[in-house]
């Protein structure tokens, strides 16, 4: 057994592919709206909580607030529609294995998803209780790229950011985890997540026993 470290996982995108799903929600809004929205525009969003991620789609456009806030429970409606269908068979590749060695480890898990529906995915994932603190859209009030989202799970799995890594597949993930001087693992292309301390293509590319802070 190793001394009290923690591994922090961002969700979407990490742990599971609900990226692709908030990604054709917000596509499916963008439309009814008659606003142009591709893969090349959601890469802003990735990361990013729901209010900004509207005003991105809205590239400018000013509604009043009534507005805004029905549209994003008009997105965040379409998005839930995918989540009934998510099953523990959804799992990133890899992912599964990962966080069982890493528990075999000792390290501690824990969650830092800006999603307000983070629980409700890991629910149907059924990972839950693997994770020993979950921070999620309604831990802190400033988000990703703001370090206070993965500072609070570290807080609450009692560790200092210097003895947690940080696994993100977004820019502003990994920039929030630098910010708060944790050690970081990109999951993706070098375009998004380059700065981050090493960068893989996912979870299934890595062992848990490589990626321990040097101590
Ligand atoms: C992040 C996603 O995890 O959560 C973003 O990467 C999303 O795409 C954000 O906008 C907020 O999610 P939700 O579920 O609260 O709208
Ligand atoms: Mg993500």
């Amino acid at each position: 057994m190793i001394d009290a470290i923690g591994y922090i996982f961002d969700l979407d995108g990490v742990i599971t592919d609900t990226a692709e799903y908030h990604f054709r929600s917000w596509q499916r809004l963008a439309q009814e709206l008659g606003i142009p929205f591709d893969r090349h525009d959601n890469e802003a969003l990735r990361g990013v909580p729901r209010r900004r991620s509207l005003e991105l789609v809205l590239k400018g456009r000013e509604l009043p607030e009534d507005e805004m806030q029905r549209l994003m429970a008009r997105k965040n409606a379409y998005y839930r529609e995918f989540l009934h269908d998510i099953t523990p068979s959804d799992l990133l590749p890899g992912v599964g294995e990962f966080l069982a060695e890493a528990r075999a480890l000792g390290v501690v898990l824990g969650l830092g998803s800006a999603s307000k529906n983070a629980r409700d995915v890991l629910q149907q994932l059924q990972i839950t209780g693997l994770f020993s603190a979950i921070g999620d859209g309604y831990s802190v009030v400033n988000q990703k790229p703001a370090p206070d989202l993965f500072v609070w799970v570290a807080g609450r799995l009692d560790l200092p950011p210097d003895r947690c890594v940080v696994f993100e597949d977004a820019q502003a993930g990994i920039d929030a985890a630098k910010a708060g001087g944790f050690r970081t693992v990109g999951i993706g292309p070098a375009e998004r997540v380059g700065h981050a301390d090493r960068v893989v293509d996912g979870l299934h590319a890595l062992k848990a026993r490589d990626c321990l802070p040097s101590l």
